[in-house]
């Protein structure tokens, strides 16, 4: 293991964890290195640069608590987190796509009757969202939990908004024997990725924008089902070709029409679940 040269390190690395037990680990490390390496051999970066790369992940290690998890959103930003997703989640044809989870999910919202608002403070419930919960065969799936949860019309969520009450904008729904849902909220607004982190820099310096398009994001589980995370989203929004975590997918995106006479709007959609494997 002596006089490694540019031409030999990468081996001398890889040869180095040749004794590793565990097979998947062994694979997983190995690809680290190999590709690890061939970045750095690609870039050839000048010491500063790298003193600028370990800054910039140190940064984002002091920026994550329990409330804010800077390196979900470097993963994010990266498209790694929606590649990780796709990977977990090859779809037959008609059932629903996945999105992106987002940082913003939270347990134990309140149990609410079909039909119910989740809106809790003075904001209109003019947007009704209804639909059913199926299995591959088109047939109706009962006792499916259907957590919904969303923005406000400033653009934020209940956990980053003191003004809002706690649980504004999301509840659970349970399917009956029909599979059909239904709730009434408002509808949700574009917002940015926190910027006042590494991540926010990184999208500063190299020109992104941090927006995502308004969505209504869906966690759905029913016994003997997969777990279904995923979003709507709304035709005509101007981030939808831009979204900076690459969470859209055509048959997300819903077009609300109107319902009834009093500027109110209604959109359906039917979720597939696939079957636990
Ligand atoms: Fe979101």
């Amino acid at each position: 293991m002596r006089n490694v040269s540019e031409a030999t390190v990468t081996e001398a690395v890889t040869e180095k964890f040749a004794g590793c037990d565990s097979p998947r680990l062994k694979q997983i490390i190995g690809a680290l290195v190999r590709h690890l390496h061939a970045f750095v051999r690609e870039i050839e970066p000048n010491e500063a640069e790298w003193f600028a790369a370990i800054k910039f992940l140190t940064e984002t290690g002091h920026m994550c608590d329990d409330k804010r998890q800077e390196f979900v959103l470097l993963s994010d930003v990266l498209g790694v987190s929606t590649f990780v997703e796709l990977i977990n989640n090859r779809k037959e044809a008609g059932m629903t796509e996945t999105s992106v989870l987002g940082p913003f999910f939270v347990e134990g919202a309140p149990a609410l009757p079909m039909g119910a608002s989740i809106v809790q403070d003075a904001t209109p419930a003019d947007l009704l969202v209804e639909g059913m919960v199926h299995d591959k065969d088109g047939k109706p799936v009962a006792g499916a939990v259907l957590d919904a949860w969303q923005t406000a019309p400033n653009g934020k969520y209940d956990v980053q908004d003191p003004s809002q009450p706690e649980m504004n904008l999301r509840g659970r729904f349970t399917t009956g024997a029909d599979g059909t849902f239904s709730f009434r909220t408002c509808l949700p607004k574009e917002y940015p990725v926190p910027t006042d982190g590494p991540v926010g820099a990184l999208l500063r310096a190299t020109g992104r924008h941090p927006w995502r398009p308004a969505h209504l994001h869906f966690m759905i589980e029913a016994p003997g089902f997969k777990k279904l995370i995923t979003a709507l989203y709304f035709e005509g929004d101007q981030y939808l070709d831009s979204d900076t975590v690459f969470g859209v997918k055509d048959s997300l995106v819903v077009a609300p029409a109107a319902h009834g006479d009093e500027g109110n709007s209604r959109i359906s959609y039917s979720f597939g679940l696939e079957r636990a494997a």
